[in-house]
């Protein structure tokens, strides 16, 4: 029998207006890292620690590969006719292979040339970055959507021309020893870029509590029997910052994903973008966007604080997912530039 938190309903909304972070409220310490509780009506187990949510993920990830009805979801997806929300069904299945199949062909897309000059267009006035960035990203999701249909007729088509001529290559050979554009391959190359994200990623998980997930049979968590429908709350906010596992979890550290030998490592308990059957579909293209424009732009261009701006308020603002709020950069071409952007 799993621990209850209270006897009343709780409502995570209270302490949401009482200004604090839901998901830091439901590491209860009184309670133990795995309690369950009713939100409103609904039994829900809460999963604090690492072992309890690869269990739900993985090992036993079909049996709580479901989703919860939701009157707000439900009504933002036309009854959970999208990915996310929708329960465990052939169509969710049909609709999760179909898109990624559509990443993995054409997720190499760069929008960041345009970004790097739309920040440079800014100068030396201190602004807010977050527009630029968001309307690059959201284009290469929307030009992955609108290409879909002949992308694989364009590719086949590009590469094949400079099979046949292949002086088609010289002017990208040229601009490498100019300043080479960063490519995918130069991934294996940037280990501590890849340290950065992967720290990025866990002290800001962009989602703190995961998506509910739902028993769709009698299963059990830590020993524990779980009911079918019991609604289950993976805190992925209190697993990466669990101090058992992670030194100082506060400080901004990206040297803990590299061992002694300064090999990158995954540690078990880092899971950004949860695992199994529900685990995030846009998982390598937002690996790939993250590395290519946050290389892209750290190759060309310096950020720095206002003169006499206070360091950015790293809180965050929570809605579906967990926002940085507006904070104000300035930006100037790298040393060595001269000034000059490659395109
Ligand atoms: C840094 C970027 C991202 C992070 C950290 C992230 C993380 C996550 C997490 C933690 C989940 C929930 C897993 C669960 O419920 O167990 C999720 C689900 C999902 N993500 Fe992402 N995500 C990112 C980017 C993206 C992108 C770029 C796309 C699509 C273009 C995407 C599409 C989805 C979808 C469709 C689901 C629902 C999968 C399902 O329920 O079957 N995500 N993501």
């Amino acid at each position: 029998m799993l621990h209850k938190a209270g006897k009343r309903p709780y409502s995570l909304l209270c302490y949401k207006r009482a200004g604090k972070r839901p998901y830091s409220l439901l590491c209860y310490k009184k309670y133990g890292s795995l309690f369950a509780l009713y939100l409103g009506p609904h039994y829900t187990v809460v999963v604090n620690n690492h072992q309890h949510a690869r269990e739900v993920l993985l090992q036993r990830g079909r049996d709580f590969a479901g989703r919860p009805s939701m009157v707000t979801t439900d009504l933002l997806t036309r009854g959970g006719k999208d990915i996310a929300f929708s329960d465990y069904s052939p169509l969710w299945k049909s609709h999760r292979r179909l898109v990624h199949n559509s990443f993995t062909l054409l997720g190499r897309e760069r929008a960041v040339d345009s970004l790097c000059v739309e920040l440079m267009s800014a100068g030396c006035r201190g602004f807010d970055p977050s527009p630029a960035v968001t309307r690059a990203v959201t284009n290469v999701v929307c030009q992955l959507l609108i290409q879909y249909n002949n992308g694989i007729v364009q590719t086949i088509t590009r590469g094949g021309l400079v099979d046949i001529f292949p002086w088609m290559k010289v002017p990208s050979l040229t601009s490498i020893w100019v300043l080479r554009p960063v490519c995918m391959s130069d991934r294996s190359r940037l280990p501590y870029l890849d340290c950065v994200i992967n720290e990025g990623m866990r002290i800001r998980p962009v989602s703190p509590v995961l998506i509910p997930h739902t028993a769709m049979t009698d299963s059990s968590i830590g020993g524990h029997s779980v009911s079918r429908g019991t609604r289950v709350l993976v805190n992925m906010w209190a697993i990466h910052h669990e101090p058992r596992h992670w030194d100082k979890p506060d400080l901004f550290n990206p040297d803990r994903f590299l061992d002694n030998q300064g090999q990158r490592v995954t540690p078990s308990y880092f899971l950004p973008f949860g695992a199994g059957p529900r685990v995030c579909v846009g998982e390598s293209l937002a690996r790939l966007e993250l590395f290519l424009f946050l290389s892209s732009m750290l190759q060309r261009i310096s950020f720095s604080l206002p003169e006499g701006a206070p360091p950015p308020n790293l809180q965050g603002r929570l809605g579906v997912v967990l926002q940085p709020l507006p904070y104000k950069v300035v930006v100037a071409p790298r040393a060595g530039l001269g000034g000059r952007i490659q395109l």
